[in-house]
This record gives C-alpha cells, sequence and structure tokens, in this order.
C-alpha cells in the first residue's frame, strides 16, 4: 500500500451506514464458536461450558449494572450539559440499569444473598470511559453500542443458559428482567441504529476509525466481566 491508500480505501460496510461497520469489526472478534461470522480461534471456554454458581451470576449482575449505570449517567449527563452527540442516546429504550437493579434485589430479598460490590472489572471499565468520555466522546459511542448491542444477541443467549443451568428450580425459578425490554428489543436496536448512523454521518473518517478502534478494547473489558461466567 502506498501512502494515502488506507484513507482512499472504503471500510466494509460503509455504504449500509456506520452501524454496519461498527458490526462488522464486532463479528470478526467473535470465535468461530460464538456466532457463525465469528472469525477467531476459540480461546476462551464454549459457553456450553460454563458451569458458575449462583453467586457467580449475581457478582455478573452487579458488574454488568454498575458500567450500565455509568453509561447511562454519564450520556444523560453529558445531554443535560448540551452535548448533542449524545442527546439521541437518553432513553432509547435499552437501558438496564433499572431491570438489573430488580434482579439483584430478588436475589436480597428472596434468596437471602448479600449482594456484593462491583468487581474491580467494572471499575476498571468506568474509569476507561471516563477518560474517554473525556478525550474523545464520539470513540464512546463504540463502547455504548457494544455494550447494549451484545446484550441482546449473546447475552440473551448466555442468559437462557444460566436461567436453564441455575435458576429453573422451586424457589430458585426466575425469568431474569435484564432479559426483557419495555417494547420489541428489534424495534429499539432498529431506532438505535438509525440514530447512530445519524449521528455518525458527519464524522470525518478519522475520528470514525478511532471509534472503530475501540471495539477491540469493549470486547477485552465485556470480557473481563463475562469471565464471572466463563468458569
Ligand atoms: C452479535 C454471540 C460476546 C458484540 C452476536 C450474535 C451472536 C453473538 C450469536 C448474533 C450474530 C448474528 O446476527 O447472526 C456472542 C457470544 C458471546 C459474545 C456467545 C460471548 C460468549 C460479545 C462481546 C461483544 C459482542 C464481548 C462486545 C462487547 C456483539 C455485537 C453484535 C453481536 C455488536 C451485533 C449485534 C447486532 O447486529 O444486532 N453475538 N457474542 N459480543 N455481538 Fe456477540
Amino acid at each position: 500500500h502506498g501512502h494515502g491508500d488506507g484513507a482512499a480505501q472504503r471500510r466494509p460496510g460503509e455504504l449500509k451506514g456506520f452501524v454496519q461497520e461498527m458490526r462488522v469489526v464486532a463479528m470478526r472478534l467473535h470465535t468461530k464458536d460464538q456466532a457463525r461470522e465469528g472469525k477467531m480461534e476459540e480461546s476462551v471456554l464454549p459457553i456450553q461450558e460454563w458451569r458458575p454458581s449462583r453467586a457467580d451470576y449475581l457478582q455478573f449482575l452487579v458488574d454488568s449494572k454498575a458500567v450500565y449505570d455509568y453509561l447511562e449517567d454519564h450520556v444523560a449527563a453529558e445531554a443535560a450539559k448540551g452535548n448533542a452527540l449524545f442527546a439521541p442516546f437518553v432513553n432509547t429504550g435499552l437501558e438496564r440499569g433499572p431491570a438489573l437493579a430488580a434482579d439483584i434485589a430478588w436475589f436480597r430479598d428472596e434468596l437471602g444473598f448479600s449482594v456484593p460490590e462491583p468487581s474491580s472489572a467494572a471499575l476498571q471499565y468506568q474509569q476507561y470511559l471516563s477518560q474517554l468520555f473525556a478525550t474523545s466522546p464520539e470513540a464512546v459511542l463504540c463502547h455504548w453500542y457494544n455494550f447494549y448491542f451484545a446484550h441482546t444477541a449473546g447475552g440473551r443467549m448466555i442468559g437462557r443458559n444460566m436461567e436453564n443451568l441455575l435458576f429453573s428450580e422451586g424457589k430458585y425459578q426466575r425469568h431474569f428482567k435484564f432479559y426483557e425490554w419495555d417494547r420489541d428489543v428489534k424495534h429499539i436496536l432498529d431506532e438505535v441504529r438509525v440514530k447512530i448512523d445519524e449521528a455518525a454521518s458527519a464524522w470525518p473518517r478519522d475520528v470514525k476509525d478511532k471509534c472503530l478502534n475501540e471495539t477491540g478494547l469493549a470486547f477485552a473489558y465485556s470480557g473481563t466481566i463475562l469471565n464471572n461466567l466463563a468458569k
């Protein structure tokens, strides 16, 4: 490649819009056992072999809530300050904080668990996001996209497995609110895809690339939270 070729080259998915560009990069980072489009070698325990305890699952919910709360609070705060980038992403319907609060309260009130603090994995992700909000707000949108959309795809699959494994009998029976949205999540995702494409439509190529380049870190940080279950 000569000088300038990279910048002139079209990114995969670019013609369909920026969400498609982010999706292409994300799907490449899946392993073949996670998703059919996955390209990564299997390096982690396949989800069919995960055998976490109920306490591990509770920690996963607590850590997930710490990240969702962080995103939901900061996106709303930025929008309230007049940051137009984030205004479309307030109250999209994808918010997970309140659903997770109800699921965590169920562990405490119905099962008598004491609720743990968020682990260092969740706190480190918050810390990373906080500096990204300050230095590269467009790049936050890549984490936002991956964290919310992953949960509606692989996350729901994981939830079904966990419910079958740990929460299908007696007092432990539960269908978690984490996997329920106020309306058809497919419609919410379609609305949000349009908003992301609109938000990114005027970004220069280097800003888009910087955002796309966050995908690896979005996977790495999410992976540390999924490690609560992958055991
Ligand atoms: C989509 C599985 C982890 C981000 C998907 C899909 C599956 C899947 C089956 C649907 C593919 C399709 O549309 O046909 C999994 C499994 C995971 C995992 C089993 C872990 C065990 C992750 C992680 C991230 C992520 C860690 C990023 C943080 C995404 C995104 C999509 C997706 C952005 C596209 C969703 C959409 O287009 O609506 N995943 N995934 N996934 N995943 Fe994952």
